[in-house]
């Protein structure tokens, strides 16, 4: 699909699909070809998640990504998909200090980087950001559920709402946000059941990561579903293609035809004409003998 036929995703273009019944598609994407490729794929809604600090950079957890790094892959993205509902994923300590600092953060991915919202991690305890930026006029994702940046007081990466009363505040969050001026919800990694509930009561998409069928889209990890993330990879995530293997393989085969002479073949490289060369070497030869 080529850009011009493809129409922008705006935040009406979402509403109206999820009042029509059909499914919100949503991707994670950290650089420009991976950009490109979404756009072609014609993804609804792309998250330049901070999950790139593990997937990209290398990191063991999400918390040492800043915004100069969240600010520069979001600009490639936007490249890459000029079309798609960009948004921006808060990294830690952009805005859980104070409301001027969230303002002001969340005010960098709209204006270097061209995104269509951001996204932040919590529930009640992040409401007042939530109203500073929306009346800043900067849409915002909430994210509920398995919070990465919060993983060490969650007691790791794991299924969050387990129980009636921990389910019971993830629905009570979820309206707040709503109600806070949230424009659409992550949920990430709750009982299915939960997701339902919370997708019954709300007004906005409410997209699921390892949440089950039940919500208005789907979101999944770009390097989980291409096996490029060679740590590990969450029971949630499937795996559309191992583009790692495939690289694996090529990186291997090249190293074996640079060793045995194969690659570069004649065609891969350029020549000069015989009486160029001639002339050369006698340059050379003049000069070595001065
Ligand atoms: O950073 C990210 O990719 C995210 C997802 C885990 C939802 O926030």
């Amino acid at each position: 699909m080529s850009d011009s036929e493809r129409k922008k995703v705006t935040l009406p273009v979402l509403y109206e699909k999820m009042a029509q019944g059909t499914p919100l598609t949503m991707v994670t994407c950290y650089d420009y070809p991976m950009a490109y490729l979404v756009e072609q794929a014609g993804i609804d809604i792309v998250l330049v998640g901070d999950s790139l600090g593990m997937t990209i950079l290398g990191y063991d957890s999400t918390l040492p990504v800043t915004m100069d790094d969240m600010v520069r892959h979001a600009q490639a993205v936007r490249r890459g998909t000029p079309n798609a509902w960009l948004v921006g994923d808060m990294p830690f300590m952009s805005y859980q200090p104070s409301d001027e600092t969230a303002v002001r953060n969340a005010g960098r991915f709209m204006a270097e980087a061209g995104c269509d919202a951001i996204k932040l991690e919590g529930g009640a305890e992040v409401l007042s950001r939530v109203r500073a930026i929306t009346a800043a006029g900067i849409p915002v994702m909430g994210h509920l559920g398995l919070t990465p940046q919060s993983a060490a007081s969650l007691g790791g990466f794991r299924l969050q709402g387990k129980t009636a009363a921990q389910a019971k505040k993830i629905v009570d969050d979820a309206r707040a946000l709503e109600e806070a001026g949230c424009v659409a919800i992550l949920l990430e990694l709750v009982p299915d059941r939960v997701c339902r509930l919370v997708t019954e009561r709300a007004r906005i998409p409410i997209i699921s990561l390892g949440s089950g069928p039940d919500a208005h889209g789907q979101l999944l990890i770009f390097h989980d579903m291409f096996g490029l993330y060679p740590k590990f990879t969450p029971k949630m995530a499937k795996k559309y293609g191992d583009a790692g293997k495939v690289i694996q393989d090529g990186l291997e085969r090249y190293v074996q035809e640079v060793r045995e002479g194969v690659f570069p073949e004649p065609e891969r490289y350029f020549g000069m004409k015989d009486q160029e060369y001639e002339e050369l070497v006698r340059l050379l030869k003049e000069e070595d003998e001065r």
